[in-house]
């Protein structure tokens, strides 16, 4: 595999995208990750056990079919735990409630609504992986004067769960939600680090409370075992300010959407207002799966080879490509395609063989639980992607 032939090729818009490249990296405001934090649920669930609730289902509804007076029959067929392992990477997933997810007869997590007196559960998780991130970043919530939620999914509509965060920390300043689906926690790093330059905000916390397991179809054989739980917390400051052992100094963000069908959720609150699509298929994640792998990965390699030329960076000084965790053979082939050979483990590092696909908390869990041995100067890439289209890219280097 030569590299010339290997070589990302253009792709559409970008590289040649003049809107969202950025000044040389000489920029005095140097901003840093100074903390990241996660919070893991403790329960998990593995393809074994997801795979047998599932054919139990399947079971039950093929059992159902063809009897006397209903329409002909429409099978479904079992899933397998070889097919997902093989297919994705995927081992297992941690998730908010194990319980209601196997129940063959109901395949849906169980999480009782709480009284809005009582922290929310999104909130909740959020603030266990922001404690983490203020502990490695050596700050007090109080020293926060700016909370982003960015994530997939959220809870309610509003108040902006960001601000229920801000208030259960202790925090100052201003808080807001955000959701570019799985590419929400680079977006978000991007804003934060653009709020710190301009002075907006001087310590942002950006975080990532994916409860992925409230919007998957777990009847859906296709992506039953796709996402698991999880929630990541990132701490971004000017390094003027940054106390921190080991920060990340974030040298360039590149961002990039690009309209598509293919990964795709219709929840909303136009719902009600067509009472014939309550409670159908599309109300939940949805993907055509083939198409998000042949037009995501060129894309994102696409990306990251411009925004590397870009900034004069040769693709053999980056040391780790903490890339989004959705499926191992995605990440393998962006990779073979930026370095023109395979990628070892410690190059590409892999956490969703643990945690299934976290949506945008996946690269995060990657550079959270794979970074200790960088020395000053050493350089890496985290980099999202996933409906929108959506791609998030930023380069870091250790201080
Ligand atoms: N168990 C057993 N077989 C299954 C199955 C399951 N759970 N789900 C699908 N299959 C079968 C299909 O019916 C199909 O059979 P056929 O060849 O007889 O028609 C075969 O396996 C291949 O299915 P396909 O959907 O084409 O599999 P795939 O290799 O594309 O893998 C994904 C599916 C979803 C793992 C893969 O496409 C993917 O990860 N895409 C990237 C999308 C992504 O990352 N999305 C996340 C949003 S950020």
């Amino acid at each position: 595999n030569s590299g010339a032939e290997s070589r990302p090729a253009a792709h559409r818009r970008f590289p040649n995208n003049e809107n969202n490249k950025e000044k040389p990296m000489s920029d005095s405001r140097s901003v840093v990750i100074s903390g990241t934090g996660l919070y893991t649920p403790p329960q998990a669930i593995s393809n074994e056990d997801l795979v047998d609730s599932f054919n139990r289902f399947v079971q039950a509804h093929n059992l159902d079919q063809g009897g006397e007076g209903t329409a002909p029959a429409e099978l479904l067929e079992p899933s397998s735990v070889e097919f997902i392992a093989k297919a994705s990477g995927i081992r297992q997933r941690y998730v908010v409630d194990r319980e209601g997810i196997l129940d063959p007869n109901r395949l849906c997590p169980k999480i009782p609504e709480r009284p809005n007196e009582q922290l929310s559960v999104q909130a909740e998780i959020a603030v266990q992986a922001a404690t983490g991130a203020l502990e490695q970043a050596g700050l007090c919530a109080s020293q926060i004067d700016a909370v982003i939620v960015a994530c997939s999914n959220l809870q309610r509509a509003y108040p902006a769960v960001a601000i229920e965060v801000q208030a259960a920390l202790g925090s100052g300043g201003f808080a807001y939600d955000m959701n570019v689906a799985c590419s929400s926690a680079t977006f978000g790093v991007q804003a934060a680090r653009d709020a710190v330059r301009s002075g907006t905000a001087q310590r942002v916390l950006v975080i990532s409370p994916e409860i992925t397991s409230g919007h998957l179809n777990f009847r859906d054989r296709d992506s039953h075992f796709i996402f698991g739980d999880a929630a990541t917390a990132v701490v971004v400051e000017s390094a003027g300010t940054c106390t921190a052992e080991a920060p990340f100094e974030v040298l360039d963000g590149r961002l990039f959407t690009e309209f598509s069908n293919n990964i795709r959720n219709n929840f909303g609150f136009l719902n009600r207002a067509d009472e014939s699509g309550i409670g159908a298929a599309d109300k939940l994640f949805v993907q055509n799966g083939r198409k998000v792998f042949k037009e995501v990965v060129p894309a994102v390699a696409a990306l990251i080879q411009a925004q590397l030329d870009d900034l004069q960076v040769p693709v053999t000084a980056i040391k780790r490509m903490w890339l989004h965790q959705a499926n191992l053979n995605m990440n393998q082939l962006i990779a073979r395609k930026l370095l023109g050979r395979e990628a070892s483990a410690e190059e590409a590092p892999v956490i969703l063989d643990e945690f299934a696909n976290t949506s945008s908390a996946g690269s995060i869990i990657a550079f959270h639980r794979h970074r200790a041995d960088f020395a000053s100067g050493d350089l890496g890439i985290i980099c999202s992607f996933g409906a929108g289209y959506s791609i998030g890219s930023l380069l870091v280097r250790r201080q």
